[in-house]
């Protein structure tokens, strides 16, 4: 089925570029040749994509190495985990060994992560809570002069000596981004493929399982601390810490669920009692006076919350704080399930193809290596709109890698139904139920062709509908329009300004333009024996971007100026040459071969 439709689609392609003069970058043209592409299928087939997913479903799809369970029962086990571990600080000449044998006391230690260069600090698991309390019951204060007694499970330990505190490690200091940048690319360039490259990228920048159980702590201490006012609240984490393409260092989104949807529904057996409590005009100067409270509490007693900033006034208010026992800067919101939706979202689409995360992993990178996203309010791309544009190009190439959002819900069951604030959120959780993906491009292909389709968008009248994995008409004049798919009155990349969009597509044509260098995939040996950088780290640190701006500053100018007025077409003066994305492939793979016989040669870095 496969091959006589991909030769159906090349046909109909050289045919429409003929008679009608259609270019095949326009993505009319794109979108044409996808639906007669898929209409001729569906003719081919009397099985409708909807009865394709339901026959897979039945069978049950093996996803090998995948988590399989729901994304709410892997949330609630790392919680579980979290409530039973303790954050401890070695002081003095306090081992790891000397930590875990003294906490062997209170019940049997299941895990212990130590990190830390100038202080070390160990996560500790227990394998039962009763141990935690325990443990806390025998703690007790240095003074209580001086110090609000405030208890939790952030601890420290002294050795028997504890008073000789000289020993300290020296520390390593933070490296800078470039240095870290160039460790980074040395382990890159000494891979065999740019897909490989792409594999080591997601191994050396994902979170560890260490970072990711620090990230549920640290929202289990801070639930610890607002328990006393809410009895019965949670603390989730969200965004990249859980949504599957989360980096080191990446910043902790939590959200306070006061849950009170929980009450909203619970049946009132007793309707002549209820709690008496203090009314506010607004749900929104509700959330902003619980974040402010909430706030001013974890400044003033709970250890390690520090540098509180309040920023009330945002469309979704928030606090942001540092905690320094584990160095992560967490950002607390409250009333905002659909941003946790969102994360499993996401996170679901980054297992069901397994080119989903080295793929994201590589546009995420290169986009801060350029500084096209950034995490400061502004007209900046944010990765979760990037994300978004991945995801997009994913459901809308050829042979789609990921389904859209509506697919998704069609294969949810009853469990499934979610409707939060007003929107329907449900979503399906058993990823067996997804069938493979047809399409056979490996990751780096994917890649270029993900610079290569949005190098060539309309972006001045087409928007992004991941529900239907369509594009739609722009609903109005915002550079950039990916319609929110949870709140789909909302567009989720309103901030983005025009010079932004304008940067993004510029970075992009660049990337497609490097990997078409005859040196794109052929290292070579530098004079002194460095390595000139290949494939994926060319991408990333915009190697021969000088060289390009130098030959090309007159001919984008007038792209730009073509994506202003929505005709890439007309205004276009002389057109960069970019390959077709049919060709993309025979490039890398020609690419491929001569950097292989290079290898053979021996001539190989
Ligand atoms: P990092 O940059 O690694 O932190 O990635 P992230 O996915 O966590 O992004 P970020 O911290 O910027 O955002 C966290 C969450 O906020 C996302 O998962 C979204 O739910 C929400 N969010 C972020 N940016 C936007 C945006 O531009 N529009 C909307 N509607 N929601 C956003
Ligand atoms: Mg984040």
């Amino acid at each position: 089925m496969a091959a006589p439709m991909m030769r159906k689609g090349a046909a109909l392609r050289s045919c429409l570029e003929r008679s009608c003069g259609l270019s095949r970058r326009s993505p009319v043209f794109y979108k044409f040749i996808r639906r007669c592409t898929t209409q001729a299928s569906n003719s081919d087939t009397v099985e409708s994509s909807e009865s394709e997913i339901s026959s897979h479903a039945d069978n049950g799809v093996p996803r090998p190495g995948v988590d399989l369970r729901r994304f709410s029962d892997i949330q609630e086990e790392r919680r579980q985990e979290a409530l039973r571990s303790v954050l401890v600080r070695h002081v003095g000449k306090a081992t790891e060994d000397e930590l875990t044998k003294f906490c062997s006391h209170f019940g049997e230690v299941q895990n212990c992560f130590t990190y830390g260069n100038q202080e070390l600090y160990t996560l500790l698991e227990y394998k039962s809570r009763g141990s935690v309390h325990s443990l806390l019951n025998t703690s007790h204060f240095r003074s209580i002069l001086e110090i609000l007694p405030y208890r939790s499970r952030l601890l420290c330990f002294r050795t028997s000596n504890w008073m000789d505190n000289a020993s300290r490690r020296p520390g390593m200091g933070e490296m800078t981004a470039d240095q870290k940048f160039s460790i980074l690319a040395t382990k890159l360039c000494a891979a065999q493929s740019m897909e490989e490259q792409m594999q080591i990228l997601v191994r050396e920048t994902q979170l560890t399982e260490g970072e990711t159980r620090l990230r549920f702590l640290v929202c289990s201490l801070v639930e610890d601390a607002i328990t006393g006012y809410f009895p019965g609240c949670i603390v989730h984490p969200f965004g990249s810490s859980v949504n599957g393409f989360g980096n080191k260092g990446c910043d902790l989104d939590m959200y306070l669920n006061l849950n009170v949807e929980q009450h909203r529904t619970k049946k009132k057996s007793f309707p002549r009692m209820e709690y008496e409590v203090r009314t506010v005009p607004t749900e929104r100067a509700a959330t902003q006076n619980l974040l402010s409270t909430v706030g001013q509490s974890l400044a003033e007693f709970v250890p390690s919350c520090r540098q509180l900033q309040y920023i009330l006034h945002a469309r979704c208010p928030l606090v942001k704080f540092m905690h320094e026992a584990s160095g992560i800067q967490c950002d607390l919101t409250s009333n905002n399930s659909i941003a946790l939706k969102s994360s499993e979202l996401l996170n679901l689409y980054s297992r069901i193809d397994p080119r989903v995360r080295p793929l994201v992993y590589a546009v995420r990178h290169w986009a801060r290596m350029h500084h096209i996203t950034s995490s400061m309010p502004g007209g900046w791309i944010t990765n979760f709109s990037l994300t978004a544009l991945v995801i997009f190009f994913l459901q809308y190439t050829d042979k789609p890698v990921l389904p859209a959002i509506d697919a998704l819900k069609g294969l949810a069951d009853k469990t499934d139904t979610c409707v939060l604030e007003g929107n329907d959120c449900t979503l399906m959780s058993d990823l067996t139920k997804v069938p493979p993906s047809e399409n056979t491009d490996s990751t780096d292909e994917l890649l270029l062709e993900f610079f290569e389709f949005y190098s060539n968008f309309n972006f001045k009248n087409c928007g992004l509908n991941l529900r239907t994995g369509e594009m739609q008409e722009k609903k109005n004049f915002d550079a950039l329009y990916i319609q929110n798919p949870f709140e789909q009155q909302l567009n989720l990349s309103k901030n983005v300004s025009m010079h932004q969009l304008e940067k993004f597509v510029q970075l992009a044509r660049e990337a497609a333009w490097m990997a078409e260098q005859p040196d794109f995939l052929q290292p070579e040996v530098g004079s002194k024996g460095g390595v000139t950088p290949w494939g994926l780290v060319s991408i990333l640190s915009g190697h021969n971007r000088r060289k390009k701006r130098l030959m090309d500053q007159k001919e984008f100018t007038p792209i730009f100026d073509s994506i202003k007025s929505g005709n890439s077409k007309r205004n276009v003066g002389p057109r960069i040459h970019l390959t077709e994305p049919a060709k993309f492939k025979s490039v890398l793979k020609s690419a491929k071969s001569r950097a292989d016989k290079r290898t053979k040669n021996g001539n190989r870095r």
